[in-house]
């Protein structure tokens, strides 16, 4: 349970204001992170810094506040590029976050080829934002959303996966790594044996770059989308990427300024990539925000901030699995820092409640995934996710206030 002696936790967590804070008299202890993570104060700075003193629109005008203004945004795209491993930074386009990525995805490239009859496949264990946009443009064209199955543990039933790909299948769209239970699922094998049949693949990493490294290259995956505010940056701003032969021949997903060369009343020329896919001002501060989150991950190290990760998941689990009355739901083989857990007793709810009074930030609830709710029969769960600047003493405070939870509902 210790860190390695290059992992100053310490230092870490003095880069983060907020960790200091008291809730109701006792430390925080921040483990919400699936849903929101913290930020650093060079990400603070650097949004801080540009309205301080660089802040105008960007790609519209000659004067020099627009001038540095675009060139901080551009930069972070450079930024974005290097870090999932793009091979241009016009395959890199700024949404609104994972939820956008991948509604632009069903509207600009799924929407104008599916036809009835048509499949797209996603599985049991997606977000909302992973299922909703899919059977949207399902009813739109008449195509139909097919569902791979998981197992008791959470993982992906991957015979199930193969079986249900075939010819009307028009695009596979999967979860990295699971928001609800934490299971890895083996993306590489899923775009492999899909591009085996010629079927491109969506991969929704929301949950996987904030904790492990993410090569979209050697993954071949054809999209790949992820959100700031899950790793570190600012909320409303997020990525898509996609293959360039992919996005340029997609219509644009939104009209308005920026994504235009020309515009007149007979007709438009849309602009190029990834411009093609920003319409209207963009989120300046979130995009360069954004890019000092990368920044200071990789100051850390994506391979150092896994295994402490790790050191975490290990630690709580075998923690947790002590605790009478509690099951832990999401037992993968290969899981990132998160943990499901329901009590005999007490309601998700309840426990959310009992764990604040004691400094404890969970998520209570579905999680946005009611799917894999309704497959472990239980209406929520209540959930630690685990970030970088998480400590073995905050999993010991953790399982106390559980603890005292089940006692006092006793
Ligand atoms: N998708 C976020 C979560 O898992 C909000 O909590």
């Amino acid at each position: 349970m210790t860190n390695s002696a290059q992992y100053d936790i310490a230092s870490i967590r003095n880069d983060f204001p907020i960790l200091g804070r008291q809730i109701w008299n006792k430390p925080l202890v921040y483990l919400d992170n699936g849903a929101s993570t913290q930020h650093p104060k060079q990400v603070i700075e650097a949004v801080k810094d540009l309205y301080e003193n660089h802040y105008s629109n960007v790609h519209r005008g000659v004067h020099t506040l627009s001038q540095e203004s675009t060139n901080l945004y551009d930069d972070a795209r450079v930024k974005v590029r290097g870090f999932i491993h793009a091979a241009c930074v016009h395959e890199v386009i700024f949404t609104r976050g994972t939820t956008e990525s991948i509604n632009l995805v069903a509207q600009s490239y799924a929407r104008p080829l599916l036809k009835e009859g048509d499949e797209i496949l996603i599985t049991h264990m997606e977000h909302h934002s992973n299922i909703v946009p899919w059977q949207i443009v399902c009813e739109q064209t008449g195509a139909k959303l097919k569902v791979v199955p998981i197992n008791d543990a959470g993982e992906l039933e991957l015979g199930h996966f193969l079986e249900l790909l075939n010819e009307k299948t028009k695009l596979v769209s999967v979860v990295h790594v699971s928001n609800a239970l934490g299971t890895v699922n083996p993306v590489k094998e899923i775009i492999d044996a899909a591009h085996g049949m010629d079927i491109p693949v969506l991969v929704d990493g929301a949950q996987a770059v904030p904790h492990m490294p993410v090569d979209v290259q050697a993954l071949d995956a054809d999209f790949y989308a992820f959100s700031g505010h899950k790793i570190y940056g600012p909320t409303g701003v997020g990525v898509l990427y996609g293959k360039e032969k992919l996005l340029k021949a997609m219509p644009p997903y939104q009209g308005g300024g920026d994504m235009i060369l020309s515009v007149s009343f007979e007709g438009t020329t849309y602009n190029q990539l990834p411009y093609k896919f920003e319409a209207g001002t963009p989120n300046i501060a979130g995009v360069v925000g954004l890019g000092a989150a990368l920044d200071y991950v990789n100051k850390i190290g994506l391979g150092a901030i896994a295994a402490h990760e790790h050191g975490l998941l290990m630690y709580a689990t075998s923690k947790l699995q002590e605790i009478d009355g509690l099951r832990i739901i999401g037992e993968a083989e290969q899981k990132a820092g998160l943990i499901s857990f329901v009590l005999d007793a007490v309601h998700p709810h309840d426990i959310g409640t009992m764990l604040d009074a004691e400094g404890v930030a969970v998520r209570a609830g579905h999680h946005c995934a009611q799917p894999v709710m309704e497959r472990y029969g239980v209406p929520a769960t209540a959930r630690a996710s685990f970030a970088m600047y998480n400590t073995y003493q905050e999993i010991d405070v953790l399982a106390e206030a559980i603890k005292k939870t089940i006692n006092m509902f006793k």
